[in-house]
Parts: C-alpha cells; structure tokens; sequence
C-alpha cells in the first residue's frame, strides 16, 4: 500500500521520505507539471526494472530521464547550440530533447533502452527540488499501467498503482495535464516525435526553424513505445462527434452545441471558453471520469488542431485507436 504525503503540508518530510525510497531502488510517484511520473534512479538498472515491472509495460522502451537544471542535464547528454537555446528557453517546463547520451553518463541502458541518444527534461516545481536532493537523474514514465490514461493527481496514481509502489508524493493537480513534448535535435534539424504541452510553434519561434514531423510508419521507431493504442479508457471511444446517442458520455470543448446531449450518461465540457490549455489540464481527468460514469461509449466534440489542440488530438486520436 503507498504512503502518500502532501507536499503542501511537509515538503521536506516529503523530499526526505521520497529520497529515501529512491536511493534504496525503488520507484516512487511524483507530481510534475505535465502528469504524475513513476520516478526512479535512473542509474540504478534493478529500480528502472522495477518501473517496467510496476507499469505492466510489454517492453523496455527508452524512458524520459529528468533532470534538476541545465548544468546537470550537461553532465549527461551533448548539447548544440539549438538545444541549448531550447533548453534556456524552455527549461524548466514540458519540453524533453532527445540528445547523444555522453559516453560518461551514469545513466543505465536499461533507461535508454540501449540506444546512444537519451530523452532528457528539467521538470518545474517540486520535482526539480526532489532530484537536486536525490543528486541523480530520475527516470520516470507517466504513473499509470501501461497503455491506460496518465494520472494527473495522486488520487489517480492510487487508484492506479497504489498497491504496487511505496510512496506517492501529493502536490494536487497537474497545471499542464499531457506529457512534454519530445523533440529530437539531429544535425542542427529539430524533429517533432510527440506533441505535448509546450506548442510546436513556440519552440519553432526560439530555434528559428520548422520541426520536421515524423510521417505515421516511421514515428513508431523514432519514440518507439508510442504505441497506437494507447491512453485507453475503457470505454469506445469517438470522435469529432457532432451528435451523442442515449447513454454514451459527451466529452464537449467549447460553446458548440451537440444534438442529443440532454440524454447523455454524462456532459464534461474540456472548456467552455474554448481555452485549449484548460482543455488539456481536464483532459485525462474527465475521461476517466467519463469512463467510470460506465457508459460504453465516450463521444468528443472536434478540438482545434492548432497548440495545445495538437497534443490533445494526439492523445485522442490513440485512445479511438483499435485495441490490441
Ligand atoms: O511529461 C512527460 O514527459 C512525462 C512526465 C512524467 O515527465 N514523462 C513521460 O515519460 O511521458 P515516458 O517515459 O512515458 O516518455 C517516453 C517517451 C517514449 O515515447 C519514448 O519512446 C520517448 O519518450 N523517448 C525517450 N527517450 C528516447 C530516445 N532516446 N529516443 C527516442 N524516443 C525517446
Ligand atoms: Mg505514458
């Protein structure tokens, strides 16, 4: 059963008892400003086992190892002048720059997964102050069971995994709500391999160049764990739906109405105003609620596909996608 301690009320208790855990090669859960992380020493291969273990995943796929700031981030991976601009610009925040991993960096190949590049990323708040105390890099997934939707609160995570981990650590809800986004930096050119809570245009503005984007094929060997079917509810999911049937939940995004809504199971609205950044803060928390209001089928009213819509289309798109 996990402790969880409320890093509001105690931060420091809760970085002691966090580093504590970690340093004796285990995972713990942690708030980051994208989702909750399963966090572990990521130069420990037994505690990065153990997250595979722990999340159920089918494979060792390579992990995101975050980093305290830009000087340790340093130690480890190779940065141009692209990525360093990215870097100071967008660090700490929801940003992960895929980079050549330093032939002296601690970091295991269990979390590389092998590969001679490493996914690294400064995260904001709490997170950073736990692993400039923990002196190493974590690696952490987002803390759900594989393949089902990311936790964006430790009521999520305990729901998920409590029985399975030692400790989760409390900071209430993750303001950004999707995972970083991951851009891989290769000669000098930026590429898009996951869309996430930093827009594209932003980080297009700071290099002063398009983001090339992987076409569908090759995308599953540039971030190989991105599985098509993914962020799955239980539920069906559908989308650009215009009209909702009797008994399916609406999952709605703005002002437009959707015929039929009066006879849902359940009506969330992503955001009435039409804010994509509200919209993917709620996302992963509504449908789940959505799924546990035990409709069959979750229907989604069209979301922009510009920003923040990028990301949340994208997680979307894997949670419509056929199941394994
Ligand atoms: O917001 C986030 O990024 C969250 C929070 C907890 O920080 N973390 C997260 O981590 O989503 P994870 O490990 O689930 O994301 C891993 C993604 C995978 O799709 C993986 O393929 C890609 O990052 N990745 C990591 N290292 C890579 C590398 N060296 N080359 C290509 N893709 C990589
Ligand atoms: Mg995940």
């Amino acid at each position: 059963m996990a402790r969880s301690i409320d890093i509001t009320k105690d931060r420091q208790q809760a970085i002691e008892a966090g580093c504590a855990v970690l340093g004796a090669g285990f995972p713990i859960a942690i708030p980051t400003e994208t989702v909750y992380g399963l966090a572990a020493d990521a130069t420990n291969p037994i505690a990065i086992a153990h997250i595979y273990e722990t999340k159920g995943r089918p494979r060792f796929n390579p992990l995101i190892c975050h980093m305290a700031d830009l000087a340790m981030a340093e130690r480890h991976a190779a940065f141009d002048p692209v990525s360093r601009a990215l870097a100071e610009a967008f660090w700490p925040g929801p940003l992960t720059l895929v980079l050549p991993l330093k032939p002296e960096s601690a970091i295991h190949s269990l979390a590389t997964a092998g590969l001679d590049t490493v996914g690294i990323r400064v995260p904001k708040g709490f997170a950073g102050e736990l692993i400039r105390a923990f002196g190493r890099p974590l690696a952490a997934p987002s803390a759900n069971t594989s393949g089902k939707i990311s936790a964006t609160s430790a009521a999520h995570v305990d729901a998920d995994l409590g029985e399975r981990i030692r400790l989760i650590l409390d900071a209430g809800a993750s303001t950004v709500g999707v995972e970083s986004t991951i851009v891989k930096v290769e000669d000098g050119k930026l590429r898009l391999l996951r869309p996430g809570g930093l827009p594209a245009i932003e980080i297009e503005r700071v290099a002063g160049q398009k983001l090339l984007r992987s076409k569908k094929a090759s995308a599953a060997i540039e971030a190989p764990g991105m599985l098509a079917s993914h962020y799955a509810p239980g539920a069906t999911v559908r989308l650009d739906a215009t009209r909702v049937d009797a008994g399916e939940a609406l999952i709605a995004f703005g002002k437009t109405s959707v015929a039929g809504a009066e006879d849902a199971r359940i009506v969330l609205n992503l955001s009435q105003d039409g804010d994509l950044a509200e919209a993917a803060a709620n996302l992963f928390d509504y449908m789940k609620r959505a799924d546990a209001s035990g409709a069959a089928t979750i229907a989604f009213s069209a979301i922009p596909d510009e920003g923040l819509g990028e990301a949340i289309n994208d997680r979307l798109r894997r949670a419509a996608a056929p199941r394994e």
